[in-house]
């Protein structure tokens, strides 16, 4: 079993004044990014420990559509303790938790908007529906950052300026791939889960770019059978 002071250690950044794009995910080890079409079935508790203590370490969770609807994400709350290790590391207790979407077909009753414990975040195009975007205002805070898509840079810059530098995205493979065309993962923390998963699961990034980003190993952590990995990238961020 993972330690949570270790993994602390292991993935805190200490210059909080840097914009940073973290990345997380959980694949099989024969590259699947779920089972039954949800990334649950490959976890297990020493995932899910990495998994909060990440969450602990944010700003913000960055999550896109698609995965809001697949995963049914809602109502994320850190624990006590973690919300007590933010507060006395001068951090808001909890992290509020933003969707990336195009059509906006979000509805404003779901418990990603309902249950929030902090006004969650809608992030948004110029192109998206207005009315969409006007009646998600009444439960979100609505960005407009992009013209036709969502410009991940203008996400992360908008993001930064809002106090929210330390960024978190959850997923999914579409959004992956649109940070990674737009080089903007700083980092992949990436689980690997000991399990063969032979379906038509997709991989953990999806999108139309040839993009090839290297980067470095920082660390790898095993507990079990199940390794945990933390890659950063080795070249600077476009300025
Ligand atoms: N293994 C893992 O760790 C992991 C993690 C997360 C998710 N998943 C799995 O991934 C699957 C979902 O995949 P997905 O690719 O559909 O997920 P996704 O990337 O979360 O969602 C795609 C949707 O996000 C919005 N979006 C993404 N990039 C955008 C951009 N640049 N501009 C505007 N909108 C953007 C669009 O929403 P609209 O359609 O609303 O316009 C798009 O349809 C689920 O099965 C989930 O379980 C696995």
């Amino acid at each position: 079993m993972l330690d949570q002071a270790e993994l602390i250690r292991r993935y805190l950044v200490t210059d909080r004044t840097v914009p940073r794009v973290r990345v997380n995910f959980i694949t099989s080890l024969d590259g699947a990014a779920t089972i039954d079409g949800r990334s649950g079935g490959l976890g297990n508790e020493d995932d899910q420990l990495v998994f909060d203590t990440l969450r602990m370490l944010a700003d913000v969770i960055v999550v896109g559509a698609g995965t809001v609807r697949a995963e049914g994400y809602g109502g994320i709350r850190l624990s006590r303790e973690d919300a007590a290790w933010r507060l006395g590391n001068r951090l808001p207790a909890q992290v509020p938790v933003a969707v990336v979407s195009s059509r906006l077909e979000l509805d404003p009753r779901h418990p990603f908007f309902g249950d929030a414990v902090v006004r969650p975040i809608v992030i948004t195009h110029a192109g998206s529906p207005p009315e969409r975007r006007a009646e998600l205002a009444e439960v979100a805070d609505v960005l407009v950052c992009g013209e036709r898509a969502v410009d991940p840079a203008v996400m992360v810059r908008d993001l930064a300026d809002r106090g929210l530098g330390q960024i978190l995205c959850e997923g999914g493979p579409q959004l992956f791939g649109d940070l990674i065309a737009a080089d903007c993962v700083d980092e992949l923390c990436l689980s690997i889960s000991p399990m063969l998963e032979g379906g038509g699961a997709g991989r953990i990034a999806r999108g139309h770019s040839d993009a090839v980003r290297e980067m470095s190993l920082l660390h790898v952590l095993t507990a079990g059978d199940m390794l945990f990995l933390r890659y950063a990238r080795r070249t600077p961020p476009p300025s």
